[in-house]
């Protein structure tokens, strides 16, 4: 079958259904592939380059809606567009079935097959095809580099001879694909980040990020937050005002704050009211990922950047896949590929619309002449829930005072216990052994009791470099061990020679290891 690819004609839109690298893949399928002449043109992809993979150059979209069996395009059609479609066509688009109902209704009058992309049932097999979540870790990815264009600082803090400059401090509200997205950003720019959901399964994958969740002082917990299929539901009136509260905290902290909170089919919550962002610091950014819902903070001006009174920069744009035109029309492609590949299974070019296929049925809005939306329930739910974890009571302030303070207590007793046993063991060696040999063993017991004290309490991160200094320690005491090594006494060469042996041990064991270390990080 012919796939066909028209200019997009929605203003400001930069991106195509078809790269030149998917034509291809399309062609290994057994179809043909025709674009309307300069719709790749704003994405980096030129008329030429789509000729070399063999696709067809259509002068017109007159001329292309006539030759295509099946309409590849990233926006909801136009008017003009769904005058184009014919009963026997099949077109694959964003094609909201709620906001745009008439043009539904429209396409199933006319019997052609309309594949909507955002109702791709959100199943692990699907998740090559997912569009909203390709074009949602576009936008949570560039609203974290559109918040640093007009963030005034670093992200990273940095030591420098002209001074100390701490790390912003980024808050992600909404950690879905798009907010998970801007955490990954914005901790690997180095920036203090924290975050919050109200579906608690994200949590784990927050810290495993490097970021910080956020908890809240609240009974119910963030369980309840969570709806079938992966989505959060609406939360309770309580649960919202222990959200506000804790924001309120962190809003004159915070620099830079990226929300993408969403509830499918409703408008956006709002979670940064107008008094947060008039404690937050002058040069502080909003992007408002929720902005075309309605905006997760009302201040928000869809499509606009705005800077409110007291300096504070609010992003509205909605169109920030468009705004990296090239990475969002490769991954949008390739969607729309691999949907095409599981409608073409014996890759012969011929198309096998099958309506008992959850994918295909699930995403299918008008179908041989009716409207197949909504669609029956996914037999597999979204996501695994995550196992449910016991989560650390929340302690008050005077319930963790109290508890450092039983904690260093014990300690205390446990430390002076050791002493005394350790002064006593001490006391009786000295009784029976000579001055001379008590005033190495003194030496040598503080050596082990400080070096101990330093390197239990040195973080997992530093011991490579821990290691070289205890191979420099090695290498101290087989020059100790060998200057005594040609003694007179036996016991002393013994006790020399046992010394060189261990700490050959350990510098050449730290050798191997050091070497076994870097082979893990070189490329084969
Ligand atoms: P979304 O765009 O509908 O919502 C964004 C985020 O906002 C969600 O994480 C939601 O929990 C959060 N949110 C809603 N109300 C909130 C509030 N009051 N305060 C704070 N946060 C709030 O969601 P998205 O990103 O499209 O996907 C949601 C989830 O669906 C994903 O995280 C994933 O678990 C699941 N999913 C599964 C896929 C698959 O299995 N193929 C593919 C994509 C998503």
């Amino acid at each position: 079958m012919k796939i066909g690819t028209p200019k997009e004609t929605f203003e400001g839109e930069n991106r195509v259904a078809m790269t030149p690298d998917s034509a291809l893949q399309l062609q290994k399928l057994g179809h043909t592939c025709i674009i309307e002449s300069g719709a790749g043109e704003k994405a980096g992809f030129a008329d030429a380059a789509y000729k070399e993979a063999g696709v067809e150059i259509a002068k017109t979209a007159a001329a292309l809606w006539k030759a295509a069996d099946i309409v590849a395009k990233v926006r909801v059609p136009s008017e003009a567009e769904m005058k184009r479609l014919r009963s026997d066509q099949t077109l694959i688009s964003f094609f909201s079935p709620v906001a745009d109902e008439d043009k539904m209704k429209q396409a199933a009058e006319k019997g052609a097959t309309v594949v909507a992309m955002e109702m791709i049932p959100r199943i692990s097999r699907a998740q090559k095809m997912d569009a909203l979540s390709s074009m949602a870790n576009i936008a949570g990815y560039r609203a974290v580099i559109e918040a640093g264009n007009n963030f005034g600082r670093f992200f990273t803090g940095q030591i420098t001879a002209a001074g100390k400059v701490p790390p912003a401090k980024v808050l992600v509200v909404g950690a879905g694909v798009a907010g998970l997205a801007a955490i990954g950003t914005s901790t690997s720019l180095g920036a203090i980040t924290y975050a919050f959901d109200v579906r608690p399964e994200v949590a784990e994958q927050v810290e495993s990020m490097g970021a910080e969740f956020v908890y809240l002082d609240f009974e119910e917990e963030q369980q309840d937050g969570s709806a079938s299929g992966g989505y959060a539901s609406v939360s309770s009136p309580e649960f919202r005002e222990a959200q506000l509260a804790k924001f309120r905290e962190l809003a004159p902290e915070v620099d830079i704050v990226i929300t993408t909170a969403l509830i499918p089919n409703r408008e956006a919550p709002e979670l940064w009211t107008e008094d947060m962002v008039k404690s937050m610091k002058p040069g502080s950014v909003i992007v408002d990922l929720a902005a075309e819902k309605g905006g997760n903070c009302k201040l928000t001006v869809p499509d606009q950047k705005i800077v409110t009174d007291n300096g504070v920069t609010i992003v509205g744009y909605t169109d920030f896949p468009s705004r990296m035109a090239t990475q969002a029309s490769t991954l949008y492609a390739t969607n729309i590929r691999h949907l095409m590949t599981d409608l073409t299974p014996e890759k012969d070019g011929e198309v096998n619309h099958n309506m008992d296929d959850d994918v295909i049925r699930g995403a299918t809005i008008a179908h041989a002449k009716e409207v197949t939306f909504p669609p029956p329930p996914p037999k597999v739910s979204a996501i695994a829930a995550a196992p449910k974890k016991e989560k650390a009571k929340e302690l008050t302030a005077e319930e963790k005072k109290a508890k450092e303070i039983a904690d260093f207590k014990l300690q205390t007793r446990n430390q002076v216990g050791l002493l005394a046993i350790g002064g006593g063991l001490l006391l009786a060696v000295g009784l029976v052994a000579p001055a001379s040999f008590m005033q190495h063993f003194i030496v040598f017991i503080l050596a082990v009791f400080i070096g101990f004290q330093v390197i239990w309490n040195v973080a997992h991160s530093l011991h490579t470099p821990l290691m070289a200094v205890t191979n420099a320690i090695s290498s101290i005491i087989i020059l100790g061990a060998l200057i005594q090594i040609g003694s007179s006494s036996l016991l002393i060469t013994l006790l020399a020679a046992l010394a060189v042996f261990m700490a050959s041990i350990n510098i050449f064991g730290g050798f191997l290891v050091t070497r076994r270390m870097l082979a893990m990080f070189q490329k084969s």
